[in-house]
């Protein structure tokens, strides 16, 4: 089975050469948009990723009364009416493709007044709610969902969120941490949220820079309910790492290659790809840090490297989390074996992301024994072009575009129209930095 309409063909590259300037990040996009729509008064959002997921979070917070507008130098202004200005939908809520929009939303508005409906697509509609629909509700939240409470739609009667308690989550997962403290923020009290791993930081550094009160401790976060709205702020958003994980793989594993990725986001609950690859010899520099948005900014030099097998797990997991299938890919072309576990959370993203990954790289001959957790891969197998299907996952639309641009010959990618979901200009870039 196919899906979608759109089929690519991506060429070996001879070399890969160029400078490039990813697209903004999604997460903080979501965040800058959603909670400055939140907040009283008038923001500028700049740098912001403008595609399929970052769509649907502003025609669900439009629909909620916030005044989003796009200017004509590419950014967004935000124009908040406080948690009070928020208003009950006439229609539901369409999160499309983004699981960050329905999870974080649930929080915002299971603590508003009125009755909303969150739904999305057929790959939205499968993915598990349960992790938010319980602890919500144990907030005093009133949210159900299809299947007892498993699958979307979700359907939210606000209520006032009871506060003094403590959430100790099972799943390291920061739309939950980040549902769980936009619900708090509305309580009668202070919540204490423990998450059993770090996890992207992205919603505790905006929220404390509006002036949310967010105090933590190692993975315990408390909020205490402001006794004002959220301030406004202006948001420059960095350019994605988990979108600059594809080229900085390409330009590591290609044997001639030289790529410059600029201003790309290195918050490190979000670098572990940096980490894992120079633990298997990459060659990545980083030059030009400083902060954007309250966010580490560098630009990232890659140069061609010889790789070596690694064994990953535990924390680092969480922080590489949507770069998982690319590193599997870097393994496949390393020295020895590779080994990821602790990875059970990438059968619930956008597709079973180990069942794709592993068909994906089989069908390029890589050696791969898919597990439980995660995967064991030989490295060093002689790979060959390969027709792959995306699953209408953007990760692996990417992730087999990147694969065939490093084996000889012409490789088909089908349901490459995914990839719209985090980086429309995907293919174009490819072309540039490939010479093509
Ligand atoms: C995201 C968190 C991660 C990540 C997703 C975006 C976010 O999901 O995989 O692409 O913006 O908070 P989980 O929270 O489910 O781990």
């Amino acid at each position: 089975m196919t899906s979608g309409t759109v089929s690519r063909t991506v060429s070996g590259a001879q070399k890969l050469r160029g400078e490039l300037r990813v697209p903004g990040d999604k997460s903080i996009t979501h965040r800058a948009l959603m909670f400055n729509a939140l907040a009283s008064g008038r923001s500028r959002v700049d740098g912001f990723l403008d595609a399929a997921d970052t769509r649907s979070t502003i025609a669900c917070l439009r629909a909620l009364g916030a005044v989003i507008e796009e200017e004509p130098d590419g950014s967004v202004t935000v124009e908040g009416h406080g948690r009070s200005g928020m208003r009950e939908p006439s229609d539901v809520l369409d999160c499309g493709n983004a699981g960050t929009t329905m999870r974080l939303l649930a929080g915002v508005v299971s603590g508003l007044k009125g009755l909303y409906v969150l739904t999305g697509d057929g790959s939205l509609r499968r993915r598990t709610m349960a992790r938010i629909v319980q602890p919500l509700n144990a907030l005093g939240a009133r949210v159900n969902a299809r299947a007892a409470g498993k699958f979307p739609p979700l359907v939210v009667e606000g209520s006032q969120i009871i506060g003094g308690q403590k959430l100790i989550t099972d799943v390291a997962s920061a739309q939950v941490k980040s549902a769980l403290l936009l619900a708090g923020l509305a309580a009668d009290g202070p919540t204490t949220v423990v998450q059993p791993a770090q996890t992207r930081d992205h919603t505790e550094r905006l929220l404390t820079a509006m002036g949310a009160d967010i105090e933590i401790q190692g993975n315990a976060l408390t909020v205490t309910p402001p006794n004002r709205d959220l301030e406004a702020v202006d948001v420059s958003v960095p350019g994605d790492i988990s979108t600059a994980a594809g080229w900085i793989i390409a330009a590591t594993v290609h044997p001639d290659a030289e790529l410059l990725l600029r201003g790309v986001g290195v918050n490190a609950t979000r670098s572990g790809i940096i980490d894992v690859l120079r633990s298997m010899g990459a060659d990545i520099e980083f030059s030009g840090e400083h902060i954007v948005g309250g966010e580490p900014v560098a630009d990232l030099f890659v140069r061609s490297a010889v790789l070596h097998g690694v064994e990953i797990g535990s924390e680092l997991i969480p922080r590489a989390i949507d770069e998982l299938p690319l590193i599997a890919l870097a393994g496949a072309c390393a020295d020895g074996e590779t080994v990821i576990c602790d990875a059970e959370e990438l059968r619930v993203k956008e597709s079973d992301r180990i069942a794709t990954t592993s068909t994906v790289l089989r069908a390029f001959g890589a050696e791969l024994e898919e597990r439980r957790d995660g995967f064991r891969i030989v490295g060093g197998a002689s790979l060959r072009p390969a027709t792959v299907d995306s699953a209408s996952d953007h990760r692996v639309a990417m992730l087999g575009a990147i694969a065939g641009l490093l084996v000889d010959g012409d490789t088909t990618v089908t349901g490459a129209d995914a990839v719209s979901v985090s980086y429309p200009d995907f293919w174009s870039d490819l072309s540039r930095i490939s010479g093509v």
